[in-house]
């Protein structure tokens, strides 16, 4: 039935005025969504992008303000992207192709519950380091301490810390950064998320929180861990990632032997040393570990299989 305005009127008329109610939608111009979705994937695809059809989702999405899956669902039912929205998307696509990471374009990357804010200067977090961070977080949720302390060393976006302060909010976690480039990406982070349980230090990992001495329940760490020689394959890694949060020296393990020492330090007896590290790398670190009287040394294997965590008990 037409709205009581209308009702009395020539239905004819009644048509007209619905037919003009929807017009603008309709024909107001733009792109297919469609159609720009397919070519996204494809230009990204020809750029050699590792998941084209991921990453041209995800910048739609960015542009219009839409998750991935309201993107996919807006795909399913069809629709226009306005000329403005489509230009937007041009330019971060040229970006992309490029091979701009994909979290610069948008300053956002996902960590666990987190989204956290990144862009040049900072590493991105990886998927595998949520995996290593839960090793941690199962230790500070199985210990009796009412209030563990826990210490991510190299701290970057902050995504490790973050983690822990918020799975576990009764641990009390310190995140230790000294680029200062990357710290300002912690500092916001931190003060984005504002866990009353984290605090913040600018420092180097090697001295940092000498008052935590043989105070620490756990102690984590994602080095740089790259032989300085072996510059990774990816554009988005090797340009844009900084440096000092990928090369280790010559075996990649310069640091990887600071943080045994350290880590010895901090911890209390019992506490546990977790470190990120290559594939290649878990006898190396092992061998370092039992040289400075680790116990229980494990490795942990990624969700491919290989060996991308290292445990230790002091
Ligand atoms: C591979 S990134 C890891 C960042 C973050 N923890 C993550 O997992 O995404 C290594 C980080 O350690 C920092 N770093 C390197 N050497 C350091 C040192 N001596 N003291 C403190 N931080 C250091 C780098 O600046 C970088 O942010």
């Amino acid at each position: 039935m037409p709205p009581p305005s209308l009702r009395g009127r020539p239905s004819s008329v009644t048509c007209v005025t619905f037919l003009f109610v929807d017009a603008p939608e309709d024909h107001a111009g733009g792109r297919d969504l469609r159609d720009l979705r397919d070519e996204t994937v494809r230009r990204l695809a020809a750029a050699g992008v590792p998941d084209p059809a991921v990453d041209a989702e995800l910048l739609i999405g960015h542009v219009l303000g839409l998750s991935r899956g309201g993107v996919q669902a807006k795909l399913v039912v069809g629709g226009t992207v306005p000329e403005a929205d489509a230009a937007t998307l041009e330019s971060l696509v040229r970006r992309r192709e490029a091979r701009e990471p994909l979290q610069h374009l948008t300053g956002r990357a996902a960590f666990r519950s987190l989204e956290l804010a990144v862009g040049p200067g900072v590493f991105v977090p990886r998927p595998e380091t949520e995996q290593v961070v839960q090793l941690a977080i199962d230790a500070l949720r199985a210990t009796a301490e009412p209030e563990p302390i826990a210490i991510d060393l190299g701290s970057g976006s902050g995504a490790i810390a973050l983690a822990m302060a918020t799975e576990v909010p009764h641990a009390r976690v310190w995140a230790v950064e000294n680029s200062p480039e990357a710290f300002e990406w912690t500092r916001r982070n931190v003060e984005e998320v504002a866990a009353p349980n984290l605090q913040l230090v600018f420092g180097d990992l090697a001295t940092a929180l000498a008052d935590l001495d043989g105070r620490a329940a756990v102690v984590i760490s994602n080095p740089p861990y790259v032989p300085a020689d072996e510059i990774p394959r990816d554009p988005e890694v090797h340009r844009h990632d900084p440096e000092v949060a990928l090369y280790g020296g010559p075996d990649g393990l310069d640091v990887v032997r600071v943080l045994s020492t350290r880590a010895a330090e901090l911890l209390h007896p019992g506490g546990l040393l977790v470190i990120e590290h290559a594939e290649t790398q878990s006898a190396a670190i092992a061998a370092i570990l039992a040289a400075d009287g680790w116990r229980a040394i494990a490795h942990h294997r990624d969700l491919t299989l290989r060996d991308r965590a290292t445990t230790a008990v002091r």
